[in-house]
């Protein structure tokens, strides 16, 4: 069966039982600061758990793209992938356990074929806040699974998907992938990957607040959520996802741009990860999503990055990115039907991978010859040496030590990681010192500079680009200095737009409130945080305009001015270069 006939059935299945099919939600969530991406089905239904009405109904399924990046490190094995589809039902409080374990074993045993001797199921054991789920194990025992393949788990309890919202006990479904070999325990079987999960049915009727308190929800909901990968590899007698058609001609590309096997076990791993990673950013840029050292743009960097770097390791040194990529967006029988988005951004979705590889390479290239010319001068690279290296061509610290294994050296990885953790502790010391010097005077002209520093900065991201990020603030008596990242000299107009944009706020009188908060609630409701790691857990954001529609909001420890027409004109005086990739500007107050 492929991936299609598996999602196709899988629809049709539930559309036949009073299902409403909808379409994914992008991958990147509109909503939801909690989280990156979206990686359940469930996500963009949260709102109808407690109670809203859907406007489709109360029965609802789907094929939804996920990325999951938490266990990135895991990809490369057999069957963990970071982005994927899960197919998924939902009621919202409508039916309950009694029907969806029933749908759930007729569609494995009917619709799939699977024997059902093959079936394990697994169970809520309970905790201190729920009780053991013997209602979901009766059923599965009525269906005819025998009581020695239902487990009872604690850790059968799904979600949030964020930090806080819907979550429940669930019920998981394994599949024993080689029951021609005697039955081990349960658990010794799942850690073998002899017995699979295919299937999650999730109850979901707790909701878990942001005081970490799980609270009854109004109705019972059923969410559930499929991996279409591992499903179509199990029904195809797989113990490798990547052997299905889902995959097989990206592998098949892979092989053919290096002439190295798949099946050789050395190249396995690499061309896993390749065609996972680039498979992903193909889906993520589709989404809108463009590589950038932030959030989900760094998320994709690092997914290009890394398969270059892969790709490398099996011998690929010319732009190979977006070759793979075309064959993704070739997989019309799998894809391009379902997501149209593929089809309607592919010029766009090439020309990023390109540009994003041209990038990269250079980054190597100018790292390559660096490492090459202090080994042939000093025949060694230090710890310390490296560490420039990877500050400032960003160059990775595994290929430092490759480059040198060449040479028969070894790096002092001691050296590199107590020279990185210096820097990390005097950037944190200096930025420090320069707020507090800042703060030293607490004169009223200072005060105002440092509103009209959260001005500009917000207004800078606004009209070139959430790219942009404060690299540096200097406040003395007689104007502002900001340095920020971005690439190119502003432009006349783009000058004009932020000091109309600034002059606009100022007139708009917005008040300017101070609230004190947790670090994560501030980062959660989205203020800008600079010296990340060097903030107390209990800090003030400062927030210009109402709070339900602010224009600016920064984690920073003050003073600011009450209300931005405090704070006079603005006009900016200068920009120019403060370094490779960056800018400043010089504004004064009148
Ligand atoms: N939300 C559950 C999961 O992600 C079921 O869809 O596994």
């Amino acid at each position: 069966m492929t991936a299609r006939e598996l999602k196709e059935k899988f629809i049709q299945f539930f559309v036949s039982r009073q299902h409403v099919e909808i379409p994914s939600s992008r991958l990147v969530p509109e909503n939801d600061p909690t989280t990156l991406f979206i990686s359940a089905g469930m996500q963009q239904l949260i709102p109808y758990f407690s109670g809203t009405p859907h406007p489709v109904g109360k029965r609802i399924t789907d094929i939804q793209k996920c990325v999951r990046t938490g266990d990135i490190d895991d990809v490369g094995d057999s069957f963990h992938h970071t982005f994927f589809e899960m197919l998924g039902n939902w009621s919202l409080g409508d039916y309950f356990k009694k029907e969806m374990i029933s749908w759930s074993y007729e569609f494995l045993t009917k619709v799939l074929d699977i024997n059902p001797a093959n079936l394990f199921v697994t169970c809520f054991a309970g905790n201190k806040d729920v009780s053991k789920d013997d209602i979901s194990a009766s059923i599965w025992e009525s269906l005819g699974i025998s009581s020695d393949h239902i487990i009872f788990l604690e850790d059968n309890w799904w979600g949030p998907a964020g930090t806080t919202g819907p979550c429940g006990p669930d019920s998981e479904m394994f599949i024993d992938t080689h029951p021609e070999l005697p039955e081990v325990d349960f658990k010794t079987g799942d850690k073998q990957g002899r017995y699979l999960e295919v299937w999650n049915d999730v109850f979901l009727n707790y909701n878990k607040t942001n005081n970490g308190i799980f609270e009854k929800l109004i109705q019972d909901n059923v969410d559930t959520g499929m991996g279409v990968e591992r499903t179509t590899a199990i029904l195809n007698g797989f113990d490798d996802n990547y052997l299905t058609s889902i995959w097989q001609p990206i592998i098949k590309k892979i092989e053919q741009i290096s002439g190295e096997n798949y099946i050789d076990k050395k190249y396995t791993k690499p061309i896993r990860i390749i065609a996972d990673h680039i498979r992903s950013a193909v889906f993520i840029i589709a989404d809108g999503v463009e590589p950038s050292n932030k959030e989900a743009g760094y998320v994709l960097r690092r997914l290009i990055r890394r398969a270059i770097r892969q790709g490398k390791i099996i011998g690929i040194d010319t732009n190979f990115i977006s070759q793979i990529a075309n064959t993704v967006l070739d997989n019309q029988d799998n894809y391009a039907g379902v997501y149209p988005e593929l089809n309607q951004n592919r010029d766009k979705i090439i020309s990023i991978l390109n540009a994003e590889e041209n990038k990269f390479r250079k980054t190597l290239d100018n790292g390559l010859r660096e490492i090459n010319k202090l080994i042939e001068k000093n025949n060694s690279v230090s710890g310390k040496e490296a560490f420039t290296l990877y500050e400032s061509f960003g160059f990775p610290v595994e290929m430092i030590e490759e480059e040198m294994k060449k040479n028969n050296l070894v790096l002092n990885r001691e050296e590199f990681d107590n020279a990185k953790n210096m820097h990390i502790k005097q950037s944190q010391t200096s930025s420090a010192g320069k707020f507090k010097s800042g703060l030293a005077d607490n004169s009223e002209i200072i005060t105002k500079y440092h509103t009209a520093t959260h001005l500009l900065h917000q207004s800078l991201r606004k009209i070139l680009g959430e790219h942009v990020r404060q690299s540096g603030s200097n406040i003395t008596i007689d104007r502002l200095r900001f340095d920020f990242s971005h690439d190119e000299k502003l432009t006349e107009d783009q000058l004009k737009q932020l000091s109309d944009l600034i002059n606009q706020k100022i007139k708009a009188s917005l008040v300017v409130t101070k609230e004190t908060m947790p670090f994560i609630q501030a980062q959660k409701e989205g203020a800008i945080a600079f010296f990340g790691n060097k903030y107390p857990e209990i800090v003030s954001v400062y927030t210009v305009g109402p709070k339900d529609s602010f224009f600016s909001k920064e984690v920073c420890t003050g003073p600011h001015v009450s209300n931005t027409n405090e704070l006079g004109f603005f006009e900016i005086t200068k920009e120019e270069s403060a370094g490779a990739g960056k800018r400043r500007i010089y504004a004064i107050l009148k």
